[in-house]
């Protein structure tokens, strides 16, 4: 149950599938900055000791994916290049309250989403595309992005009581599926 507000449309798949390579070369961002966000959580909250097991493992998972992900582009002789970021994270997050600890709920909960949506689009790639080598990457990648999206649903709920936790990812889901939508149409694994 990856709790999204809205399931990703084929024409999402056709880009994607055309412009592979940039596709897979913002997917090796998305895994390290999914491992620098977990650890910058680590520094904002040294004081909420139920986080940091779990942080740092998310942490040392994501990092991992980077590997795997820039092993595949170095078999592939694609080099990892600079790249805009996709408004997607920016504007998801966008919607997170200032004050705490609304604002540690909303990041926790919005880092489910990413995950949520990663997970789902992984998913897609990891069915439709040609290639054995990146279906297996995808693949396995997808498994561990639905460990995560439940991870930080869990950690959400050591936060706030669950009727919170639920209403508030019921809001934030919605805010994404609007944010996706609203997406300029490039080949990114958030646009
Ligand atoms: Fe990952
Ligand atoms: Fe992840």
């Amino acid at each position: 149950m990856l709790h999204l507000a809205s399931s990703t449309g084929r024409a999402w798949l056709a880009r994607a599938l055309t412009q592979l390579d940039d596709v897979l070369v913002d997917h090796a961002h998305c895994e390290k900055k999914a491992a620098s966000t977990a650890v910058s959580l680590l520094f904002r909250y040294p004081e909420r000791t139920e986080l940091l097991g779990p942080l740092a493992r998310l942490a040392r998972d994501e990092l991992r994916h980077f590997e795997q992900v820039v092993d595949r582009l170095r078999a592939r002789g694609i080099p990892l290049r600079r790249q805009r970021p996709s408004p997607y994270a920016a504007e998801l997050l966008a919607a997170v309250r200032p004050a705490e600890p609304e604002r540690l709920l909303d990041t926790l909960l919005c880092m489910a989403l990413i995950e949520a949506r990663s997970c789902e689009r992984l998913q897609l790639l990891a069915a439709a595309v040609a290639e054995d080598d990146l279906a297996t990457l995808f693949g396995g990648l997808l498994a561990s992005e639905a460990r995560h999206h439940r991870a930080y649903l869990d950690l959400a709920e050591r936060v706030a009581p669950p009727e919170v936790v639920h209403v508030r990812l019921e809001e934030l889901a919605r805010h994404e599926a609007a944010v996706l939508e609203r997406a300029p149409a490039w080949p990114r694994l958030h646009t």
